[in-house]
């Protein structure tokens, strides 16, 4: 394996980082970057907490190979901006949603996701776009309570 430079753009900013192409995102981004809000849980695409946006999209950085993430442009939880992500964040403090908080960036990088594309979400919706962030503390009402009030607030 050949160690290679590749700029990113992550948060608004242009990074150069010297890495083999196949390097998983997420390494990159904790090891490197220092953004260490992304979290590591089970690096196979199983749990959601790695997860960050591609240019708005929601994609789990363990299984992202540096080589594929090219121009666009990388979100972490640091730089989640914007009417949605501040409705979210009020919205988890005013239910008080957490619980340990090692799932919850990478719950509200998915719920942000879903309230760019989807600004009313059914709870169907909300099921779909959320299934693939596990919570081993069983915050799953809370955070559906949440993504709830977060469209309400947000379209005001
Ligand atoms: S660490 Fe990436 S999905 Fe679990
Ligand atoms: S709040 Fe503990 S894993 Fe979700």
């Amino acid at each position: 394996m050949t160690t290679t430079t590749t700029t990113l753009k992550i948060n608004g900013q242009t990074a150069t980082v010297s890495a083999e192409p196949e390097t998983p995102l997420l390494w990159v981004l904790r090891g490197e970057m220092k953004l260490v809000g992304t979290k590591f849980g089970c690096g196979k695409a199983l749990c959601g907490a790695c997860t960050v946006h591609l240019d708005g999209e929601a994609v789990r950085s363990c299984v992202t190979p540096l080589e594929a993430v090219g121009a666009r442009e990388v979100t972490t939880i640091e730089g989640l901006k914007g009417r949605e992500a501040d409705a979210l964040r009020q919205a988890w403090t005013e239910i008080d949603v957490v619980q340990c908080g090692y799932c919850q960036s990478g719950q509200l990088m998915s719920a942000c996701a879903l309230l760019k594309a989807t600004p009313k979400p059914s709870d169907d919706q909300v099921s779909d776009a959320m299934r693939g962030n596990i919570c081993r503390c069983g915050t799953y009402p809370r955070i559906r309570a949440a993504i709830h009030l977060a469209a309400e607030t947000a379209g005001r």
